[in-house]
């Protein structure tokens, strides 16, 4: 099999049927040509292969997810318009009323935000395990584990292999939300997990100008999500969007080991500095799950985070850089600084806040792709401003 520099630049592309056009052409177009009454009959009965709607199936988008299904080593992919449009996709069609979910966090704010707000109403009940042994959290009605690993903001790290040895024991679904370290870095499907979710606007487009999501797995799990998580719920990917994210796989592989390369060297500046009180890095020995992520990860991506002790010290810290924008996202090739606290968790209770380490003082980074030192340069600049820390 093709390794995985090859994959990004090949899998799921060939010749344009018509044209032989090298590149996946952008099928803009909502509908497809029967080519006759019973071809009609046909597709829709299921006995004949063929596109008929974009809502449903469209070549662009094909290409991406067959593209993606082959990075993580998964049988399939389905396309979504956003990140949240496949979590929400995910949970309401495998998931029925009476059934619980539970999660080990930290979770993005919108996937948490989604889960307690949205899917509890529906009558799924969610359970939050971040820190407590699995064993005591599941019970009869736990159909799905789902895992956030390297976890936005704190970088926490969960056991992959261990939480699907868990679930496939008693028979339940797990879920990774592989967003942060990408198939380049980590492969959930290969550690036993059985379905990969992702904000594809984030690394797999890598460019920042994408909002996208896709779920991976085995072709039989997936077809409750193109059946009704697409065509009934209707979140679909746009075929400009999917050439976009053709275009950005195509580099996946050299700018995840870019952005680790940058990450790494940030991580160590910020580790020294007296103004920071903590780094998060999965890559620093003394990250608690760095052991955990040497095993299960390829390198330790592209997201740092840190903790000044203060809102009023992030608040300088962040006012004061000028290469990093503040800006939500991540994984695009420029720089990215966000406040956790004050933006997307703010609607987030004070309580999990807190438990789950999203603390005033925490400044997340998207290292980007520019050259490390002048990242460096930017970041001991703004640092200079900041009221030193207290240490512990
Ligand atoms: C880990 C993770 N999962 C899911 C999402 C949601 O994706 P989207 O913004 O594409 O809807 C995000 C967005 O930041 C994220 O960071």
């Amino acid at each position: 099999m093709a390794r995985l520099r090859t994959l990004a630049v090949h899998a799921g592309q060939h010749p344009d049927e018509a044209t032989g056009a090298l590149t996946t052409p952008i099928y803009q177009t909502s509908t497809f040509a029967y080519g006759g009454f019973d071809r009609g009959r046909r597709l829709f009965a299921g006995e004949e292969e063929g596109y008929v709607y974009t809502r449903v199936q469209n070549p662009t988008t094909r290409a991406f997810e067959a593209k993606l299904a082959a990075l993580e080593g998964g049988e399939a992919a389905v396309a979504f318009a956003s990140g949240m449009a496949a979590i929400a996709a995910l949970v309401l069609t495998l998931l029925r009323p009476g059934d619980e979910i539970v999660y080990l966090g930290p979770l993005y704010g919108g996937t948490e935000g989604l889960f307690y707000d949205l899917v509890r109403a529906y009558g799924i009940a969610v359970t939050d395990a971040t820190d407590r042994p699995l064993a005591e959290a599941v019970g009869p009605a736990t159909r799905m584990i789902y895992v956030e690993t390297p976890a936005n903001p704190t970088l926490r790290i969960h056991d992959l292999r261990e939480v699907a040895r868990f679930a496939r024991a008693r028979g339940i679904v797990s879920v990774a939300d592989n967003t942060f370290a990408t198939p380049v870095l980590t492969r959930p499907l290969a550690l036993g997990i059985d379905l990969v979710v992702h904000s594809a606007t984030k690394y797999l487009s890598g460019h920042g100008d994408v909002v996208a999501g896709a779920v991976v797995g085995p072709r039989e799990r997936l077809e409750p999500l193109r059946a009704e998580g697409l065509r009934h719920l209707g979140g679909v990917l746009s075929p400009f969007d999917a050439f976009l994210l053709l275009r950005g796989m195509k580099t996946l592989p050299l700018r995840m080991a870019a952005h680790a390369e940058g990450a790494m060297r940030v991580a160590r500046f910020l580790k020294e500095h007296p103004a920071v009180r903590r780094v998060f890095y999965p890559g620093l020995e003394d990250h608690p799950g760095h052991a955990i992520a040497a095993r299960q990860m390829d390198a330790f991506g592209g997201m740092v985070a840190l903790d000044l002790g203060s809102e009023a010290a992030a608040r300088a810290f962040l006012d004061g850089l000028t290469l990093f924008a503040q800006a939500v996202s991540l994984g695009d090739v420029d720089s990215l600084a966000t406040h956790p606290y004050s933006t997307t968790h703010q609607l987030v209770d004070e309580a999990v806040r807190r438990r789950q380490g999203v603390t005033p003082g925490l400044v997340r980074l998207s290292v980007g792709l520019e050259d490390p030192e002048d990242l460096i340069e930017d970041l001991a600049q703004a640092l200079a401003n900041v009221p030193r820390a207290v240490a512990g």
